[in-house]
């Protein structure tokens, strides 16, 4: 029972992290979050990889001074491949690599996905991880899919997106109510005060366990042209059913894919993760859906469902475990498939 200290490095999208675990517990997570974007309504890649590149040093030395440990102690650095925007793994990858060269210590190479998932055996006392197999749901403002995860290394996408991810569509949503970005969290603080049956959006129809999210995004727009042309205050006046109304649509889209997830895989974890994880209703449903439904669900602690280092870190000891290392030759992946 040795102690490896993992030092991990995410750098997908927008946010730098960088954490230190000892084998599976953390000793930190650091997460330095751009503002930037929000005053442009969404990432954009070249003001990330800008961003990265100032706060990836800062980042790691925070980092390795709230575990309270030394470089010299690590085992080995894991760093995030992909998926994720080019400019912005670029970071990552090539301090993980000259920091591994430097310290002659193994580099491993994490799929950004899979890491998600394998947030959920992150050794913490309040969370409990799921027993295989499982099925995994990862929702975010990047990722929405159904993986059915069989063991810390075998996993199986059996659903996902066809264009927007889900978090896309709150956020989406969200711009055309005229909310500053990310909306996500502020529709689902309005939708606490609505009545969610007020309006009414299609939902889509997409066979199996894929999703497609983009067609909601057009439907609540004609829906608010039309309804603004008959009164221009429609939108201040009805925000919270609006908003209430938005995320049942969103909820009803995430639970019928579950239910259908369950019933062709027979399996009745469910583990869920990314941004979206955060949600109220969703975290409502999935406990209750224990009661209707006899599911044990996973919600991990809000820090490890949105990106994070912490995460790449897990998937990190794992590898480490088996020895599975990477060569510095190794190159990002933009589109890493799980
Ligand atoms: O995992 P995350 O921090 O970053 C990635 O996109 O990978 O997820 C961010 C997404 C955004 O789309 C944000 O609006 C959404 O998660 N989000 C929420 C909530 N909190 C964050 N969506 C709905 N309800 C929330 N409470
Ligand atoms: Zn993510």
């Amino acid at each position: 029972n040795q102690e490896n200290f993992i030092l991990a490095i995410e750098s997908s999208c927008d946010d730098t992290s960088a954490a230190v675990l000892c084998n599976k517990k953390v000793l930190s997570n650091v997460v330095a979050t751009q503002e930037i974007h929000q005053k442009y309504g969404g990432v954009v890649p070249e003001l990330a990889s800008r961003a990265h590149q100032q706060n990836i040093v800062p980042v790691v030395h925070q980092a390795l001074a709230q575990a309270n440990i030394d470089k010299k102690q690590l085992s080995a650095i894991a760093f995030t491949r992909g998926p994720g925007l080019m400019g912005s793994l670029l970071v990552g990858a090539s301090f993980a690599k000259s920091l591994s060269l430097g310290l002659a210590i193994p580099l491993i190479e994490v799929n950004h996905m899979q890491a998600h998932i394998l947030a959920h055996f992150i050794e913490d006392r309040e969370q409990e991880s799921p027993d295989f197999p499982f099925l995994a749901m990862t929702i975010s403002g990047g990722h929405t899919q159904i993986v059915l995860v069989k063991s810390y290394f075998e996993m199986e996408i059996i659903g996902e997106t066809l264009d927007d991810a889900v978090g896309e569509a709150f956020d989406k949503s969200a711009k055309l109510l005229g909310l500053p970005y990310p909306g996500g969290p502020l529709i689902d603080k309005y939708a606490k005060l609505g009545n969610e049956k007020a309006f009414e959006f299609p939902k889509p129809k997409v066979d199996g366990l894929n999703f497609s999210f983009s067609g909601l995004k057009t439907s609540i727009l004609y829906f608010i042209q039309k309804k603004t042309k008959e009164n221009s205050e429609f939108v201040t006046e009805n925000l919270a059913d609006i908003c209430a109304s938005i995320q049942f649509t969103i909820l009803e889209i995430l639970m019928d894919k579950l239910k259908l997830a369950v019933k062709q895989t027979g399996v009745k974890r469910i583990a869920i993760g990314g941004g979206v994880a955060a949600n109220s209703g969703i975290r409502s449903r999935l406990a209750n859906a224990e009661e209707e439904f006899g599911w044990k669900t996973y919600i991990p602690k809000f820090e490890y469902c949105t990106d994070n280092a912490a995460m790449i870190g897990i998937v990190g000891h794992f590898k480490f475990l088996e020895k599975d290392f990477a060569e510095q030759n190794i190159a990002a992946k933009a589109r890493y498939k799980l």
